[in-house]
């Protein structure tokens, strides 16, 4: 069986991780959804907040699995027998810091290949942190995020 890893911090899920979900379980047997317990980011959502949206609007999706980890990927990817790591590359911003990770990754775990999917051009431009900078200000993202992660964010941000 083939299982990929689809790491990140998720904070929280937007319609282009969704697009890149949809991308890898078409690609894999299985794909791991797997959020990330302790960056050094201070997320907005909690962990179990992230996890929550991200079952709601993938968890039951065929093929696609919804995960906590904690410490190094590579070591998460081999606890769970999988072969690759899947990231999503919206624009060449994103590369140095996506290849600078992938190449780390390869030198900790060499048997662990990291593939990069390009999500609808669409989402280009979106991004956790813009999300939740126009909620903040009190902009409509519905168009951005699932309806239950508005809704999260809405309630996040009520004054
Ligand atoms: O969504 P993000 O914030 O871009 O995801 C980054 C993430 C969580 C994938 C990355 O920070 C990570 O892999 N953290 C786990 C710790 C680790 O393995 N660090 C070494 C990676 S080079």
């Amino acid at each position: 069986m083939r299982c990929a890893i689809y790491p990140g911090s998720f904070d929280p899920v937007t319609n282009g991780h969704l697009d890149v979900i949809e991308r890898a379980r078409k690609l894999f047997d299985e794909v791991v959804v797997a959020v990330a317990g302790n960056d050094e980011k201070q997320p907005l959502f909690s962990l179990k907040e992230r996890l929550d949206l991200l079952r709601e609007t993938a968890g039951s999706i065929d093929n696609v699995r919804v995960a906590q980890f904690k410490g190094l990927l590579v070591d998460f990817a081999k606890a769970e027998d999988a072969g690759a790591l899947i990231r999503g590359l919206r624009a060449v911003s994103d590369f140095e810091f996506e290849f600078q990770m992938a190449l780390m990754n390869r030198k900790l775990d060499a048997a662990v290949e990291t593939i990069f999917l390009m999500p609808k051009e669409e989402y280009t431009y979106l991004s956790s942190r813009i999300v939740k900078e126009i909620a903040r200000l009190g902009g409509d993202v519905s168009s951005f995020v699932p309806a239950c992660v508005a809704k999260a964010l809405a309630k996040k941000f009520a004054k």
